[in-house]
């Protein structure tokens, strides 16, 4: 396909912004200084803020204090693409095929914040936005947003706005314009599990010394009762079911259990009873273990006592579970179950807290007018599962509530080989972003 639009795109994505990795330093402060320039060619005043951590690229148009202002929210950050050889086209570069744009960040965030980027840039080839912008697009969303809250404090005036717009998140079907009103939270925590002194014989030892990769395996098990629910003391103390509303608000959207098994890729959907497989992602706490390991990896077999094992957990929250407070109570449970023998050493990691808005505030009811304009139907309303975890902090720190326009299709296997976004979701976003200014810079407007 010949689109300009596309060749820049592609230039944004060939960059190897990991920043989980800390030998991408350079990736990443290219590719903000590339957006920096990007966001000048089109007629912004745009900047590289530095941060204790990643740079944060901003750019502004100019401020007319009789506009509404809105915050227009992304992160250049990509997570890592291993593994590599599961791709079917290298993730750093990019490649179409069936209407898809396959690389890493195709979809999250990239592909979704320059749609909003481009939009902009077409409004103003034909003459003043009705709204002011300011773009905020930092570079450590994937690793948890760690300098941004101090970021905002510091930049409050620069950054103050009525309203924030975000593309990062899913629809509920291909090509269906969807709003989601909720965000997961999330707690990380990673444990180490510390025996012997150094690797043992296990036929010398064993029998008589703890095995770590054992004590592990039985704290991990430990997270869950056999029917799936977290078995941490307290852990749904604080959950808040669903309002009414909601229910009739899923039920109206086209997102089905049987869809969800299908992306997946599994045959049986699992998981708290209770609710559908729709609620669980949305409306209930989960503990899931994302890296697990300890002992001899390589090939053939190693008769050894590994002397430590270690496992990392995320906890994703909803309403009103409190990410210090639900590792807390994780680090109790662990106490709790230690087997004999081993020794725990605990590392708190990021958190953020759950997110919810009402969908049908103004600015909620102006979103909902921009997605139907685009895409032709009542946009569906949803709880999302994933997190973004600095949501939290603009409420807090900016006073204003942050709106979840999606972009990513449901098959768009975010932070998995693969990943990517169809051409034709790419192209809705920059329209959306017009129709989403328009519509927001008069909110009450019917
Ligand atoms: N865009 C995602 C969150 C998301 C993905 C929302 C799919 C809805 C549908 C975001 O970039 C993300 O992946 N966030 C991380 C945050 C974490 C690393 C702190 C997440 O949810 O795992
Ligand atoms: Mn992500």
């Amino acid at each position: 396909m010949n689109n300009p639009h596309l060749d820049e795109l592609f230039a944004f994505l060939r960059f190897p912004s990991i920043s989980a990795q800390t030998d991408h330093e350079n990736d990443m402060r290219a590719c903000a200084e590339w957006l920096v320039e990007k966001l000048r060619r089109i007629g912004l005043d745009a900047r590289l803020a530095e941060t204790v951590g990643q740079p944060v690229v901003i750019g502004t148009t100019a401020r007319d204090p009789a506009k509404r202002t809105v915050l227009i929210y992304g992160h250049y950050d990509v997570q890592p693409p291993e593994p590599l050889e599961a791709w079917t086209s290298p993730p750093f570069e990019p490649e179409i095929r069936d209407g898809r744009i396959f690389a890493r960040g195709s979809t999250d965030n990239k592909g979704q914040i320059f749609a909003h980027i481009l939009g902009v840039e077409e409004a103003l080839r034909e003459g003043p936005l009705p709204v002011n912008v300011i773009f905020l697009i930092e570079g450590e969303e994937e690793v948890g947003s760690g300098s941004l809250p101090n970021f905002l404090e510091k930049h409050r005036d620069e950054l103050a706005c009525d309203v924030i717009a975000i593309s990062d998140t899913g629809m509920a079907e291909d090509g269906y314009p969807t709003l989601s009103y909720a965000l997961r939270g999330i707690a990380a925590m990673e444990v180490k599990v510390l025996g012997p002194s150094h690797d043992l014989h296990s036929g010398v030892y064993g029998g008589a010394v703890a095995n770590p990769a054992t004590a592990a395996a039985r704290l991990v098990a430990s997270l869950h009762d056999e029917n799936g629910r977290v078995a941490i003391a307290g852990f749904y103390d604080s959950v808040k079911d669903p309002a009414g509303w909601e229910r009739e608000a899923t039920a109206a959207s086209p997102l089905r259990d049987a869809d969800i098994a299908a992306q997946a890729g599994v045959g049986e959907l699992t998981g708290e009873p209770g609710f559908s497989a729709v609620e669980r992602i949305g409306a209930r706490p989960t503990a899931e273990i994302n890296g697990i390991g300890g002992g001899y990896q390589g090939q053939g077999s190693k008769t050894v006592i590994p002397s430590e094992a270690f496992f990392k957990i995320t906890f994703r929250l909803v309403p009103d579970q409190d990410p210090d407070e639900i590792l807390r109570l994780a680090e109790a449970h662990f106490a709790k179950h230690k087997p004999a023998g081993v020794r725990l050493e605990i590392t708190r990691g990021h958190g953020g807290a759950p997110y919810f808005f009402d969908p049908n505030s103004p600015d909620g009811l102006a979103a909902r007018r921009a997605l139907e304009k685009v895409f032709g139907k009542k946009p569906a309303l949803m709880r999302e599962g994933g997190s973004i975890p600095i949501l939290a902090a603009f409420r807090e720190k900016l006073g204003r509530d942050s709106l979840l326009l999606a972009l990513a299709s449901p098959d768009c296997r975010a932070h998995a080989p693969d990943e990517n976004f169809p051409v034709e979701n790419f192209l809705a976003g920059i329209r959306l972003n017009r129709a989403l200014l328009d519509e927001l810079s008069k909110p009450g407007r019917t």
